[in-house]
């Protein structure tokens, strides 16, 4: 029986242990532990070959900006989708679009990268939230400027909300590595309600993708880290790589955590 309880509870302890670790790897960041940037799709309308559609990125952190050179959005289609034009933001590749006579698209790579316009661009070239070189300011600090939006006209795709294919594989720079991306998950379609208040139209099919910021992606060890020992020697007590970037609540983690979020906040 005693050996048992030992079994069970060792079991329990090697369980805890390893989800803690897959958690803390994959995507956590210890100052803002709700804090992401969520990409929204709105299909805003059919065309013959495919669909228009809005994308907007939202930087839903306390204080992580996206600063310059700006943020770079890539994804890969699910089936064979080009882009027709974009408006407030281009892919840096058009890659092979030799099959195409004519009118060619603005880019046919299975897996685009986008990246923001820069300030001054043509009128007829914008879209609102958008042009801003790929810099957005943290929703915590300045949501007016929390938004980035660009406008994209995908062909060779799905035409009805049953056939539309949602793109796959996500990825965010902003602009170093850092955020991991879900999968695109299909929501409610969008309602806009018009300037006056007077009516709401809505989007034709939406599906938003969250990423999240992890300093183990972006670093292996936080710069932060705090020797907690006396001995000013690291081969007496070695600096702990975790001491700012666990999810751990421990006391003495947690404590450090916090205080780099309050030096953060004050620079
Ligand atoms: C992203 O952050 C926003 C704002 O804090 C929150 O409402 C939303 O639920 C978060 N999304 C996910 C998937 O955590
Ligand atoms: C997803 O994207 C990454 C980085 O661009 C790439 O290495 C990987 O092969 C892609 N996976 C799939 C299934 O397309
Ligand atoms: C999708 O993202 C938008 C923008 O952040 C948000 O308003 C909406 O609630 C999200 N939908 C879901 C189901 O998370
Ligand atoms: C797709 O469109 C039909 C109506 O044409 C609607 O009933 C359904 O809710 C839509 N599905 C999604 C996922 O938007
Ligand atoms: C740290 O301690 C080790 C072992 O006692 C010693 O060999 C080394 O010189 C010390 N390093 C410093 C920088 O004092
Ligand atoms: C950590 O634990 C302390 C007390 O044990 C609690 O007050 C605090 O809210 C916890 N912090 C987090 C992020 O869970």
């Amino acid at each position: 029986m005693g050996l048992f309880r030992f079994f069970a509870s060792t079991i329990l302890v090697l369980f805890l242990l390893s989800s803690f670790s897959f958690h803390s790897t994959d995507a956590f960041d210890p100052l803002d532990p709700n804090g992401n940037i969520t990409i929204k799709w709105d299909v805003i309308s059919w065309a013959p070959d495919g669909y228009v559609a809005v994308v907007t990125m939202y930087n839903f952190q306390q204080y992580r900006h996206i600063q310059a050179p700006g943020w770079s959005l890539g994804w890969t289609w699910a089936k064979k989708e080009v882009i027709w034009t974009m408006m407030g933001g281009q892919t840096t590749e058009q890659g092979d679009c030799s099959k195409y006579k004519g009118n060619i698209p603005h880019c046919c790579k299975k897996d685009p990268t986008v990246v923001d316009m820069l300030p001054g661009t043509p009128y007829n070239q914008q879209i609102a939230n958008c042009c801003k070189g790929g810099v957005i300011n943290s929703w915590g600090q300045d949501p007016a400027n929390a938004v980035s939006s660009f406008q994209i006209s995908v062909g060779a795709a799905g035409t009805t909300n049953k056939t539309v294919r949602v793109p796959k594989n996500f990825t965010l720079k902003a602009p170093g590595p850092g955020y991991t991306c879900g999968p695109a998950k299909i929501v409610k379609p969008t309602k806009f309600v018009s300037a006056d208040g007077r009516r709401v139209t809505q989007a034709m099919m939406t599906w938003n993708v969250t990423c999240t910021y992890s300093q183990f992606l972006a670093q292996k060890t936080p710069t932060c880290c705090v020797s907690l020992s006396s001995f000013y020697n690291d081969t007496i007590v070695p600096c702990p790589t975790c001491t700012c970037g666990c999810q751990s609540n421990g006391t003495q983690r947690g404590s450090c955590v916090d205080f780099i979020a309050v030096q953060k906040r004050h620079t």
